[in-house]
Order: structure tokens, then sequence, then C-alpha cells
């Protein structure tokens, strides 16, 4: 499996491989420390594509400033060779400079999306993500780019990015990887104590909680989002950021017949910041 350093480079491996017998190419974008959830997109792209790049970028675009950037936990060899095992032709790994010229202008911003749900809480974070994700869709040239429903708000935005832009890429969605014990697999689970380790687990009760009143008939958002807080409540020590009921595509708030929408949650497990969701049915 290469690796692959600059936009040149990809660009003229996906040509290569698409003109070699008319090829498809998948994208699994990701930003390294990977796990069971990168490693099931991955699989997902080698079964549905002909050739799959895998990207390891920490893009410093959709970080804040009080944000974990310098942090972000690194792990490139070991990431290359899961990478590798899953199926994966190539990984793209470029600098910051190579993605970003100095004095780079240019960003995508998709409004009103871009500042619901996360976007709400982390200011410029779906900005820095639509402009990273369509530099790599445009030197990809990729037939069709896999995302985790983990980060559902992101899809949102992303799709009706493609969508606007006109971009050939079709988005692929693939199922949230939990733990065992129903934890959102996260590479930011690394940061997480004993104790808050425990803790974080109210997120995806919460969420199997919704399912069920979804399925017992509830139809009211209120009465979710009033049981989530209930659950969050025996936890006093996480911290709520939002539990919302959305539209997927819109992230608008919808209050009665709910299925079919998101239920998403984010919480505060000490210094870290975990999110979980479910479509309703
Ligand atoms: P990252 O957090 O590394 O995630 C890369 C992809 O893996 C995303 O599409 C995310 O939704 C998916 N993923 C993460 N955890 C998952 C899980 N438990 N189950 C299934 N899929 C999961 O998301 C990003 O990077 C960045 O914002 C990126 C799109 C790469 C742009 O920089």
């Amino acid at each position: 499996m290469e690796i692959l350093r600059t936009v040149a480079e990809l660009r003229q491996w996906s040509r290569e491989e698409r003109n070699d017998g008319g090829n498809t190419i998948g994208l699994v974008p990701t930003m390294g420390a990977l796990h069971a959830g990168h490693a099931s997109l991955i699989r997902a792209a080698a079964a549905s594509v002909g050739y799959v790049a895998v990207s390891i970028f920490v893009n410093p675009t959709q970080f804040g400033p009080n944000e974990d950037y310098a942090l972000y936990p690194r792990s490139f060899e070991a990431d290359c060779a899961l990478a590798k095992s899953e199926g994966a032709n190539v990984v793209f790994a470029p600098s910051v400079e190579e993605l970003y010229s100095a004095g780079a202008a240019t960003f995508v911003e998709v409004e009103g999306l871009s500042h619901r749900l996360d976007g709400a809480s982390r200011p410029g974070h779906f900005r820095g993500v639509a402009t990273v994700v369509a530099k790599l869709l445009i030197a990809s040239e990729a037939d069709r780019a896999f995302f985790g429903q983990k980060d559902a708000a992101q899809v949102a935005v992303l799709r009706r990015m493609v969508t606007d832009l006109r971009l050939a890429t079709e988005i692929v969605v693939c199922p949230i990887v939990r733990e065992p014990d129903g934890l959102a697999l996260s590479s930011r689970n690394v940061y997480l104590g004993p104790a808050e380790r425990a803790q974080a687990l109210v997120l995806s009760r919460a969420i199997r909680q919704a399912e069920a009143q979804v399925a017992y008939g509830e139809r009211r958002a209120s009465a979710l989002i009033e049981a989530a807080r209930q659950t969050f409540a025996a936890k006093p020590e996480v911290r709520i950021d939002y539990i919302e009921v959305v539209d997927w595509a819109t992230l608008e708030a919808v209050e009665v017949d709910i299925p079919g929408t998101l239920f998403a949650v984010a919480a505060w497990v000490g210094a870290t910041r975990l999110i979980d969701n479910t479509i309703l049915i």
C-alpha cells in the first residue's frame, strides 16, 4: 500500500486507476487515530468500489482556538497498517502546507446548517470540515466518499455542500460502530479516565431510551428530550451540550411526528466532548 503526500500524486493515482479498465474510486476521509468505526468505513468502501484511498489529515481549520488540535491523538504507523488490512489501496497523508497554501483565502461555508447542533457549540467547525472535504473530493475525484452516521450533522453539511457545488461524488453513510457496552467508538475516547469511561455510557443509554419510547408510540420530541434530560441527571458529572430532535437534512427542530428524524446528543464528560445519535424509526 502506497503513501501519497501531495494533491498531484493523489489526482494522478485516481486518474490512472480509473483509466485502468474503468474502475471506480472511493475515498474515506479521516483524521487518523483509526479505530473499528473507521475500519468499517474502509471495509464498506473496499466492498463497493474498485480502488480505495484513505486520507489521514488532522485538519487545523476545523478546531477552535481552545480545542484539542495539538493534543489530537496521532498514530500514523498503526493507522497505515489498519487501512491496509481493511483493503485500502493508498493512504493520502498531506502536510498542512500541502492542503493550505500560505495566504489561503478560500473557504467553503454551508450557511444555516453549519450553525446548528455541533456547529452551534463549535463556531467555525463545519466551515473547516466543508473546506477540507471539498479539497479532498476535488483532489481525489472520488466516485464515492464514505462517512459515519456517528457525525450526523457533519453528514448533513457535506450532503448539502455536494449538492450545492454540483460535485460528482456520491456520499455514502455507514452505521455507528459501538463498544459492546454501547459507547460509540471515537478517537477521543482515549482521553477518558476509568470513571469518565463509565459516565460516558449515559449518552448511548439516552439514545436507546429514545428509540424505546418511539417504539412504544411516543410522537412528541419534547417527551424524548425531557426523558433524556432525566437520564443525564443521574450522572451529574456529565454536562449536556445539546439534546435535539431534528430533520436530518436541514437540522431544524422537529416537534411532532418524529419517525425518520435524527435524535442527537452531545455532552462533556470531564474535558472530553462526546456525541451520539440515532435515526428514530
Ligand atoms: P474522524 O473523526 O477521524 O472520522 C472519520 C470518519 O469516521 C467520519 O466519517 C466519522 O463519522 C467516522 N466515524 C467515527 N467514529 C465512528 C463510529 N463509531 N462508527 C462509524 N463511523 C465512525 O470526521 C472526521 O474525522 C473529520 O471531520 C473529516 C471528515 C475527516 C474532515 O476532517
